[in-house]
């Protein structure tokens, strides 16, 4: 493809300059790509009304057209061009989760492209709570699809230097917002079926969509993310979707089991002379700096799974870019953003977990 040239516009997150969003609005309308900050992940962004716009994601990322896109807008009332019903449950949903990282899988509407669906009869749409986003969707005017600003298969970025070193010489604009403040992607929730069911955890907790939707279900409880089996109804949700470009180990069990079990091949592989990186919780800390060996990095307090969600994607990023050649990494518990976290982690890992 046509190298770019790519400029770096830095905005500030609460309060854009009108003259960067009117910019990267433009650049939209036009049909070009914009890489835009989310309160989840940074975007790739372009017209999704668009069939030509929408075909330099694909190209940009290096995705499978198999892959559907998630449409973004400004506000609900935007919803309606794009799907066909809105059923009860998302007016509920809706009117507690959005703006926020939370998307619905809805019936396709008649104007919405195949390339944005894969063909599906299903649209999935989302709300963003990041002001730079919604002033963006707002300004251009039109629907916004955006998958996250990855290539293909690499660890989404939640900084706009993550988004340059995947898609820089690709796209014409990057809008730099800071670090993104949940840290992993949208709930995906389908509400096309009998049984609404939640397609990939993410920024929105089980437990608080249970509160508005307690029939909520996850596809099989045992096996999220950590099997092929469980890809169901969202294409492209493969276990190693999220695999950084190096093998990661990931341990799960009693705090002290998986220290262990970690202390174990830390020790066995740095005697072999390998680099190895180390992703553990502030209080596993002390355990790994008296052992000195390894390149370790902390996700923060293991307690609170907001913090581990918002350093987990850039910590996995960094120890690729120290060149480590495996990493060994905890898991964490289930509930909150946890679910989120158990899954990303379990498809870096291949969908391999060392249970001790
Ligand atoms: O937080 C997010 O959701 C970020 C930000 C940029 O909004 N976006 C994001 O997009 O994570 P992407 O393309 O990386 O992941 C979207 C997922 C894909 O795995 C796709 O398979 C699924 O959404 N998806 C899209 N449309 C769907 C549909 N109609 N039915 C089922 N799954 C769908
Ligand atoms: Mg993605």
């Amino acid at each position: 493809m046509k190298q770019l040239e790519t400029d770096v516009v830095t905005v500030d997150p609460i309060y854009p300059a009108e003259a960067a969003i009117k910019r990267a609005a433009t650049l939209l309308r036009q049909g070009q790509l914009v890489v835009f900050p989310t309160e989840t992940v940074y975007g790739l962004g372009a017209d999704a009304l668009q069939p030509a716009a929408l075909e330099r994601i694909f190209a940009a990322k290096g995705r499978p057209l198999s892959d559907p896109l998630i449409v973004h807008i400004a506000e609900f009332s935007a919803l309606e061009e794009l799907t066909t019903s809105i059923p009860e449950a998302a007016w509920c949903l809706t009117r507690t989760f959005w703006p926020g990282p939370l998307t619905l899988i809805l019936p396709r509407g008649p104007r919405v492209p195949h390339l944005v669906t894969a063909g599906m009869e299903t649209v999935a749409v989302r709300v963003p709570r990041h002001p730079v986003a919604r002033a963006l969707i707002r300004a251009a005017g039109v629907p916004v699809a955006a998958p996250s600003a990855n290539r293909f298969m690499h660890v989404s970025p939640t900084t706009a230097q993550h988004a340059v070193a995947d898609l820089g010489g690709r796209v014409p604009l990057i809008l730099d917002g800071g670090p993104c403040e949940v840290g992993v992607e949208s709930t995906i929730l389908d509400l096309s079926t009998d049984i609404p069911t939640i397609l990939r955890p993410g920024g929105v907790s089980l437990e608080a969509i249970r509160t508005v939707l307690p029939q909520v279900r996850l596809p099989n409880k045992q096996h999220i993310a950590v099997s092929e089996q469980s890809a169901q109804k969202a294409p492209g949700q493969l276990s190693t979707h999220y695999a950084p470009a190096i093998p990661l180990l990931l341990y799960d069990g009693s705090e002290e089991a998986m220290r262990s079990a970690m202390l174990h091949e830390l020790r066995l592989r740095s005697e072999r002379g390998e680099h190895v990186g180390v992703l553990i919780a502030d209080r596993d800390l002390p355990a790994f700096v008296q052992e000195n060996a390894g390149l370790v990095y902390t996700l923060g307090d293991a307690a609170q799974p907001a913090q581990i969600a918002a350093k987990l994607f850039a910590s996995l990023r960094a120890l690729e870019e120290a060149q480590v050649q495996v990493i060994i990494c905890r898991n964490f518990a289930a509930h909150d953003l946890g679910l989120a976290i158990r899954d990303r982690l379990g498809r870096a890992a291949g969908g391999q977990i060392i249970v001790v």
